[in-house]
């Protein structure tokens, strides 16, 4: 669904609320031309509490983080941006969203060196419902091994979310839809897998989960972190610092995506070969159902994740 199409008025913008329509840049703003900026995606779920943004909290670390390499320094406080994002939400009268506040170099100059170059923050707030598609959750998707390498975290801090990082994202993504796949797995520059564009990526095997280590070139997912933390809650063992070859993908019982936006979102193909059974398997539909449970609050355990609207 485009912008055009919904429903929301309102863009938090350098401290002001402003109309979607003049939530402006100019052309020669730094991070348009080199990718220096840094942001989040969040959402907030329509709980049986009423609205409430799912860890929060982790998010607004994550991008006051994302910041330190590019010594970018936001000028507003993570109060302010927290008031600033619970009043965007309650003025668009939004029950759940999804969230993105993004701060980048402004204009200035344009030398690569960001030099004086303001930091700009904005958020904005829009309805986004299943990422990859409702049926997508229950049925799964066909994924391939994209052809493009993951930045080496020696390249690229790839645990920053900085907005350069996607190109590689983008081309992983569509180089896969363009044959036919819903999503790319990307493997890292030591050939292991590493993530998909947008999500973090899970393996069932004989009873157990494995998903890459942090050193494997990934961002820190904060889905991920859930379901780490929810899988070891039902019983399960979580292998969460090992290495994934490409092979283990067709020989896993299951595999499943995270991530803010893809949620938990089951693979039933990679490049072309049946995962398990080629569904839904019980494992990832356990840990789906119990993290929609979480995060629409059926569940009363986790309350410290929840910021409420
Ligand atoms: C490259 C990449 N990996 C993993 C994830 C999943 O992270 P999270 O669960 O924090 O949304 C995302 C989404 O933000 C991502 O862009």
């Amino acid at each position: 669904m485009s912008f055009d199409e919904m429903d929301v008025d309102t863009i938090w913008m350098d401290g002001e609320f402003v109309d979607w329509d003049d939530a402006q840049i100019h052309v020669l703003t730094h991070g348009l031309h080199y990718g220096t900026g840094v942001f989040e995606g969040a959402r907030c779920y329509d709980t049986e509490n009423g609205p409430a943004i799912f860890r929060w909290e982790e998010h607004l670390e994550r991008l006051y983080h994302s910041c330190k390499p590019y010594e970018m320094e936001i000028d507003h406080s993570p109060e302010e941006l927290t008031e600033a994002t619970l009043e965007l939400i309650r003025r668009q009268d939004l029950a759940s969203c999804y969230i993105r506040p993004i701060a980048f170099y402004g204009y200035h100059s344009l030398g690569v060196s960001p030099g004086d170059c303001p930091t700009r923050t904005a958020i904005a707030v829009w309805p986004w419902g299943a990422y990859l598609g409702e049926e997508a959750l229950e049925n799964g998707i066909e994924v391939m091994v994209s052809s493009w390498r993951k930045h080496s975290s020696s390249q690229i801090p790839t645990n920053a979310k900085t907005t350069g990082l996607y190109v590689n994202s983008m081309l992983a993504g569509e180089e896969a839809r363009r044959h036919g796949y819903a999503e790319a797995i990307v493997l890292n520059k030591e050939g292991h897998v590493a993530e998909g564009p947008g999500e973090n990526v899970f393996l069932v095997r004989d009873g157990e989960l494995y998903t890459p280590g942090l050193s494997e070139s990934i961002l820190d997912g904060i889905t991920r972190d859930t379901v780490i933390e929810i899988a070891r809650d039902l019983g399960y063992t979580v292998n969460d610092d090992v290495s994934i070859s490409r092979g283990e993908l067709h020989t896993a019982d299951e595999l499943f995506f995270t991530g803010s936006a893809a949620e938990v979102t089951p693979i039933r193909k990679v490049d072309n070969v049946v995962v398990g059974d080629g569904s839904r398997g019980p494992v990832t539909e356990e840990i789906q159902q119990r993290f929609f449970d979480v995060v629409e609050r059926r569940v009363d355990d986790y309350e410290e994740w929840f910021t409420y609207v």
